[in-house]
């Protein structure tokens, strides 16, 4: 007989079903055993009446332990008050693999033991409930782009170009030639989207960050679109319309999950275009106006951040930071040449920034210049400078990580909890 997943359970009422999966939680009441299975798909209440089974099947059923894989086989049949309105009458219980003294018990466990167990970890109900949601938001991602006619362009991993500053690269060595672990896919987009106009890359970047925060990892996934032909203000409006698509996607999909995470999902109800849009002079400006030493120049960080999101409801896009605070490649305002067409968005509920974008310098001179100020090597950016000689053309794009994005939705307070393996300062185990 086929396995059958724990979620469809339901249109099996009355029928024989076999399923496996692993003892989450049991309860005993003399000669009645309630073992609950998990199978990655859902939960299931079994029973287990001592007079109806073999003893086998009774003993393997009283001496399982948590976390065990078992294959059950039994009748189902409709119960409202369990889980997924549907119980198991068991006829045979069989143990497949013993779990002797699994480390993760109901108990409450600090992060540092959670975090060496993380390979364990990812079997633990909110665990489950956030990985899944993650993977919702990675597929509405892909569909929202395809959707769009946008080309999927897989940059490279192994660069030779560092994209977002010198002070975050992780080095290797490439054959006697120094080479960076990328930290964003951009630079190759651009090129790209002269053959295919919409395109977007999505993989992993790296960045060697000194900091320990909750919203910082070494490695972390970005999405990154780049559109041929659109200007600042199209930009921002791009990508309104994408955060507001995945979060509509998460509530309609995950609901599950969401309430496993407790959400408050009034917030992200608010999630509704056109987002508040602020200058960072008027950003510079609200944070004096509550007690933060800010000045213009100053970048804005993870403290700012909050103070900034905790005025509005929805996420805020910042926009026009002065050019020197930011990447080399961004366009100037036009009126004023010290400001960048760069923009932010920042999440609700201090969740920090999601989205890091701009319009790009189109002339080739100016970038040209942009390269030596940043005392960037300019033999390695010959082929990034050739989409400026050969049919030049105004273009913008951004990136989100998509760990902030997943934690924002979830609820989730730390980003170590938003991708299945973190690597972070010092942490590279399990
Ligand atoms: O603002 P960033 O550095 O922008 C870029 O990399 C651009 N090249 C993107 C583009 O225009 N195509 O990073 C973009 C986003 C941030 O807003 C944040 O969501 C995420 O990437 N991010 C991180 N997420 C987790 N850990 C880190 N250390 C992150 N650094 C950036
Ligand atoms: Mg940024």
């Amino acid at each position: 007989m086929a396995n059958v997943r724990i979620k469809d359970l339901p249109q099996h009422v009355g029928e024989k079903v076999t399923i496996s999966g692993w003892l989450y939680n049991k309860r005993t009441s003399g000669k009645l055993q309630f073992p609950i299975i998990r199978d990655g798909s859902g939960y299931l209440q079994c029973v287990v009446f001592k007079k109806e089974v073999s003893p086998e099947t009774w003993d393997a059923a009283d001496s399982v332990t948590q976390e065990s894989s078992v294959r059950v086989t039994g009748t189902v049949r409709a119960e409202e008050r369990a889980q997924g309105g549907v119980e198991l009458g068991v006829e045979s219980f069989e143990i497949l693999g013993t779990a002797q003294d699994y480390p993760i018990t109901p108990k409450e466990h600090g992060t540092a033991f959670l975090m060496d167990v993380r390979h364990l970890w990812l079997r633990s109900k909110n665990q489950h409930a956030i990985l899944r949601i993650r993977n919702e938001v990675e597929k509405s991602i892909r569909d929202f782009f395809y959707d769009r006619d946008f080309v999927l362009i897989d940059s490279p991993i192994l660069t030779a170009n560092a994209a977002e500053g010198t002070s975050t690269l992780f080095e290797t060595d490439y054959f006697g030639e120094k080479a960076f672990l990328s930290q964003s896919g951009q630079l190759y987009l651009e090129p790209a989207a002269a053959s295919f106009g919409r395109v977007y890359c999505f993989g992993p970047t790296f960045r060697a960050e000194k900091s320990k925060t909750r919203r910082h990892l070494m490695e972390f996934w970005m999405v990154e679109p780049e559109v041929a032909f659109l200007e600042f203000d199209g930009l921002q409006e791009l990508a309104e319309e994408f955060v507001e698509y995945i979060v509509g996607r998460a509530m309609d999909r995950c609901a599950e999950e969401l309430k496993v995470l407790e959400r408050d999902l009034t917030r992200l109800e608010n999630v509704k275009r056109p987002f508040p849009r602020i200058t960072y002079r008027d950003a510079i400006e609200l944070l004096k106006s509550k007690g933060m030493p800010a000045n213009f120049g100053d970048d804005i960080g993870g403290d700012e951040e909050t103070v900034i999101a905790n005025s509005f409801n929805a996420p805020v896009i910042i926009t026009r930071y002065p050019a020197a605070i930011k990447a080399f490649y961004m366009q100037p305002a036009p009126e004023d040449e010290s400001l960048a067409l760069g923009m932010d968005m920042i999440a609700p509920e201090g969740y920090g920034e999601i989205i890091g974008g701009s319009q790009r310098i189109h002339d080739h001179d100016l970038l040209l210049k942009r390269i030596h100020e940043h005392g960037l090597p300019v033999d390695k950016f010959q082929w990034y400078l050739d989409t400026r000689k050969y049919g030049t053309f105004p273009h913008s794009g951004f990136g989100m990580g998509i760990e902030r994005c997943v934690a924002w939705i979830s609820g989730v307070p730390h980003l170590r909890e938003t991708i299945p393996y973190p690597r972070m300062l010092n942490r590279i185990y399990p």
